[in-house]
C-alpha cells in the first residue's frame, strides 16, 4: 500500500519583529489586552518582502534538507490567501526560482486550514501512484491585507511560511484525516474582496473595505472550538487513541484561549499542544508547518511518534490529520 511520509520540514519569517508595545503606538491597545486575550507577544512583519520570498526560501531549504534535486520534484502545492499575484500561483513562482522543471505546480485556498488541505491533496496525488513526491508549503504576508487602523484585527496576525517535503513510502506516514468545509458560514471571516467594476457597469473601482481581514471574532472562536473538538474526538475514537498515545497535538495558532478550550473539552493536558503563538502571532496557512518545523529542528520528534495536526479557518474550513513520524 502506498503511503505518504514527511521527510523534511522548513520555515522562513521576515526579520522584522513587531511587539505588542510597538502596536500600542499605532492603535488604542495594550500589551496586557493582547497577551491576555490571545497569548500573542510579538510577530514577524514584512519589511517589504512579499509572500513569494518566504515560500521560495522554504522550498530551497526543503530541497537541501531532503537532499533531492529540483528536477526530481513531482508536485509543488502552496496554500496561501496572500499570493503576490492572482496569477501566477506562488507554486509556479517557486517552480521557476528553484528550477523544478518537471513539477506540476498550483496553489490552494483554504485560509488557516490551507496547509492541511494542501497536505491532503499531495497525499491523494501520491497515493494515486502517479506522483512520487511533493513540496507542500503554507505562506502568508497577512500584514498586507490587515487594516492597520483596526485594533480588533491588526494585533492578531503575523507573516511567515513553513512547509514539508513528502514522498511515497511503504512505511507508516499520513494515517488518518478529516477535512471539511462549512461554506454557509463564510461571511464570519473574509478578506481580499474585490468589486466587479468594469467598463460596462457603474461599480466603483476603488478598493472595497472588505479587501481587509474582516471577521466576527466571537463566531470564529465558537466555530474553531466546536469543529476542532469534534474532529479530534472523531480521530481518537476511530483510531482507538488515548491522548497518551499522541506525542504532540499541533493546532493552528489563532488564539491560545481557543486551544485551552479544546484541551479542556477533550480532557487533554494543555502541555501536549505545541504553541508558538507568543512569538509568531496568527500566520494562517503557515502556522502548522512552522510549528511542525520547530519541533523537528529541536529534535523533539522521533521515528514512529504519533503527531496530530489540526487546522481551522476561513471558508469556513477545518482539517485534522494523524501523522506517524
Ligand atoms: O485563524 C482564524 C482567524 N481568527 C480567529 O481565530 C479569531 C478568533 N477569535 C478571537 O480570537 C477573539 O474573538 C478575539 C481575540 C478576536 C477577540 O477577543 P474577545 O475576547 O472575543 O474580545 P471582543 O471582541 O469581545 O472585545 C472585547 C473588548 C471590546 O471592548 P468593549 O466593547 O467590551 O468595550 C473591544 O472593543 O475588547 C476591545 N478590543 C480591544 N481592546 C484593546 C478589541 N480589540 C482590542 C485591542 N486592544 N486590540
Amino acid at each position: 500500500m502506498i503511503r505518504t511520509r514527511v521527510i523534511a520540514t522548513a520555515a522562513s519569517v521576515p526579520e522584522q519583529v513587531i511587539t505588542n508595545a510597538d502596536l500600542a503606538k499605532i492603535v488604542d491597545t495594550s500589551d496586557e489586552w493582547i497577551t491576555q486575550r490571545t497569548g500573542i507577544r510579538e510577530r514577524h512583519i514584512s519589511a517589504g518582502e512579499n509572500t513569494s520570498v518566504l515560500v521560495i526560501n522554504v522550498a530551497k531549504q526543503l530541497l537541501e534538507r531532503a537532499a533531492v534535486k529540483a528536477e526530481d520534484i513531482d508536485l509543488i502545492i502552496v496554500a496561501s490567501v496572500t499570493q503576490d499575484y492572482g496569477t501566477p500561483s506562488l507554486a509556479c513562482m517557486i517552480q521557476k526560482e528553484i528550477g523544478a522543471v518537471n513539477a506540476v505546480a498550483f496553489d490552494v485556498v483554504a485560509a488557516c486550514s490551507g496547509f492541511m488541505f494542501a497536505l491532503s491533496t499531495a497525499d491523494k496525488f501520491i497515493k494515486s501512484g502517479a506522483y512520487g513526491n511533493a513540496l507542500v508549503i503554507g505562506g502568508e504576508t497577512l500584514s498586507k491585507i490587515v487594516d492597520w487602523t483596526d485594533r480588533a484585527t491588526c494585533v492578531l496576525f503575523g507573516d511567515g511560511a513553513g512547509g514539508a517535503y513528502v514522498e511515497k513510502s511503504e512505511e507508516a506516514g499520513m494515517e488518518w484525516e478529516n477535512i471539511g468545509s462549512a461554506g454557509e458560514k463564510y461571511e464570519i471571516l473574509t478578506e481580499g474582496y474585490t468589486n466587479c467594476a468594469n467598463a460596462f457597469n457603474d461599480n466603483p473601482a476603488s478598493v472595497d473595505p472588505l479587501w481587509y481581514v474582516n471577521m466576527n471574532g466571537r463566531e470564529v472562536f465558537k466555530f474553531a472550538t466546536k469543529k476542532v473538538t469534534g474532529s479530534l474526538k472523531k480521530l481518537m475514537e476511530e483510531k482507538h487513541l488515548k491522548h497518551e498515545d499522541v506525542k504532540y497535538f499541533i493546532p493552528h495558532q489563532a488564539n491560545i484561549r481557543i486551544v485551552e478550550v479544546i484541551a479542556k473539552k477533550l480532557g487533554i493536558p494543555f502541555e501536549k499542544f505545541y504553541m508558538n503563538i507568543d512569538r509568531l502571532g496568527n500566520t494562517s496557512s503557515a502556522s502548522i508547518p512552522m510549528a511542525l518545523n520547530e519541533l523537528n529542528e529541536q529534535g523533539l520528534l522521533e521515528r514512529g511518534d504519533k503527531i496530530v495536526l489540526a487546522g481551522f479557518g476561513g471558508g469556513m474550513t477545518w482539517g485534522t490529520m494523524l501523522i506517524v513520524w
